[in-house]
């Protein structure tokens, strides 16, 4: 087995720990698939829905150039990354090695990120509220529903540049935590919250559609989440 497919298969097993019944499932047909073909290339997944499904939210035009350019940009580079990487490794080069940790951290990342992230949206007119579990939860941890939308919210609008905002799942404490990344950074990766919910604040996730007013795109988004997702995510996590 090649070093990139070692890496490649680490990445797809922590990811499969997500928490989410749906996006795990997912990825652990696609490392199912990885393995046993022999592959070392990460693939662009299908969205779960049209590319206009997500209208008015979200334009067709921006989720074709969303899903089609950009996420597909990040897995291209993340193979041609590992692969520099299987070359590093094979080679002994360990100063290649270190050198090429920003690319994947970067593509990887948004291979990871956009991957949840479309799975974590629901088409118009299918998102439901949290109920359940995800409801006491939520409730637990931030006094209310709104209270987590506000906090969420206004931390995603503040990221400096280009990010993540995020709902994760602390397994230390055992509660819910509102957190942010800058660029690509993974969340789990990076703060070892696993993530339940992911907003996408890049401006190629709303330029087309709401321009320069980020806070209108996250004000609007709340109405395409997929709570069923998150839902799932969370029970996983908590088994
Ligand atoms: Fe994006």
């Amino acid at each position: 087995m090649s070093a990139s497919k070692l890496i490649v298969d680490k990445a797809l097993r922590a990811s499969i720990s997500l928490g989410s019944s749906k996006i795990p499932s997912e990825l652990a047909k696609s490392s199912a698939a990885f393995l046993s073909s022999g592959s070392t290339k990460a693939t662009l997944p299908d969205l779960p829905y049209d590319y206009d499904a997500l209208e008015p939210v979200i334009s067709s035009e921006t989720m074709t150039l969303h899903h089609t350019k950009h996420h597909n940009t990040y897995v291209t580079n993340l193979n041609a990354g590992m692969e520099k990487l299987d070359a590093a490794i094979t080679a002994g080069d360990v100063s290649g090695i270190i050198t090429l940790q920003g690319a994947l951290k970067f593509n990887g990342g948004g291979h990871l990120n956009h991957t949840l992230f479309w799975e974590n949206l629901a088409p118009t007119g299918k998102s439901s509220g949290p109920s359940g579990h995800l409801e006491a939860c939520i409730i637990n941890c931030f006094g209310s529903l709104d209270a987590m939308k506000a906090e969420l919210s206004a931390k995603s609008i503040a990221i400096q540049g280009s990010g993540w905002g995020w709902l994760g799942y602390n397994t230390a404490t055992g509660r819910m935590e509102v957190a942010t990344c800058a660029n690509q950074d993974p969340l789990q990766a990076t703060t070892g919250l696993v993530p339940l919910l992911g907003i996408d604040v890049w401006e190629h996730a709303y330029y087309v559609d709401y321009r320069n007013v980020r806070p209108d795109y996250v004000k609007a988004v709340w109405d395409i989440v997929n709570w069923d997702v998150v839902a799932e995510r969370l029970a996983a996590v908590k088994k």
